[in-house]
């Protein structure tokens, strides 16, 4: 079969079976091309709650499906690969997070979304690299204790001098290979370009940056923006949709090394496998976590929108 026969055949079927396909926007073209939605984590969730089908399927990574099943759990809800999972979401679990809770008992605990479900069950809120400065500054207590994402704790909190933060050591171990090296020589073979970066990279990079936002956010920057090239520091997915969606400017990688491998593990095929019922994986999840998980979740949506 060619690339637009499966194309085809999975909108064919998820027509017939009313399931949607959610798509991250760090997904390959051909699989957005089949999508029903494209967004940040944070625009997923709330598609994620708000969804009429009676199904999705999630092109992303795990923590991103579990989040649509406790936002919808009486929805069917499929990882489309079932090995893509985000290192950061492993970094810290219920035991760690119980000692630094023990250290810091009257701090309010913000998870970024990029944690496990049942990590949530024990946070008061959690957030996105979209949503999060805004959620913690809605949050009344002025003592944070940001999990697990010290990168962007670190931006959140400069925007918020007013309150504290204690942060855990964890982080996205693509964006914190970049370094300001990288900046240099990207900015030097391209001075023209204006950089445009994830908050999950190094405060040395994000310090230089003319534009800090989710992945949603530096495509909508560039869209609109009137400069004609641009520096992404961010998975390099986006340099692709960015060129195909702005055929009249340029976009550059900020590093080789900016690739997700959990990201780019989901194939055409996987999404093809999950509506023929032959693969994917089928979330569940026991109802203490969805209860406890949701709470955590469902206070983001709230607070973020
Ligand atoms: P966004 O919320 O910006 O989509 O980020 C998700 C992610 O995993 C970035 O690495
Ligand atoms: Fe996780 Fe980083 Fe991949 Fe995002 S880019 S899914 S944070 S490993």
């Amino acid at each position: 079969m060619t690339i637009q026969e499966i194309q085809q055949e999975i909108l064919r079927m998820k027509k017939e079976q009313d399931v949607c396909i959610l798509a991250h926007a760090y997904q390959g073209q051909e699989i957005l091309e089949v999508a029903d939605y494209m967004g940040d984590s944070y625009g997923l969730s709330v598609q994620g709650a708000k969804s009429k089908c009676k199904g999705m399927i999630m092109c992303g990574v795990r923590f991103m499906a579990e989040t649509c099943k406790v936002l919808s759990p009486e929805k069917k809800v499929w990882l489309a690969n079932p090995s893509a999972g985000c290192p950061m979401a492993e970094q810290l679990d219920l035991e760690g997070l119980r000692k630094l809770k023990a250290e810091h008992p009257d701090h309010t605990v913000v998870a970024y979304i990029n944690t496990t479900s049942e990590l949530k069950t024990e946070c008061d809120v959690c957030v996105t690299s979209s949503s999060a400065v805004q959620i913690c500054s809605k949050i009344e207590n002025d003592k944070i204790l940001f999990i697990p994402d010290p990168n962007l704790g670190r931006f959140v909190s400069e925007k918020l001098p007013e309150k504290s933060f204690v942060f855990y050591k964890g982080g996205c171990p693509r964006h914190i290979v970049v370094s300001a090296k990288d900046v240099e020589k990207a900015r030097k073979a391209h001075p023209e370009a204006l950089l445009l970066v994830h908050p999950e990279c190094r405060q040395e990079v994000v310090e230089q940056a003319d534009y800090i936002g989710s992945t949603t956010g530096i495509i909508d920057y560039a869209k609109k923006s009137d400069a004609k090239e641009f520096i992404i520091g961010t998975e390099n997915s986006i340099v692709e949709h960015l060129q195909f969606a702005c055929p009249d400017k340029q976009f550059y990688p900020l590093s080789v090394m900016l690739t997700c491998m959990n990201m780019k593990i989901t194939t055409l095929m996987d999404i093809y496998n999950c509506l023929k019922g032959t693969g994917g994986e089928v979330i569940e999840l026991p109802q203490d976590i969805v209860d406890g998980a949701g709470r955590c979740i469902h206070r983001m949506v709230e607070l973020g929108g």
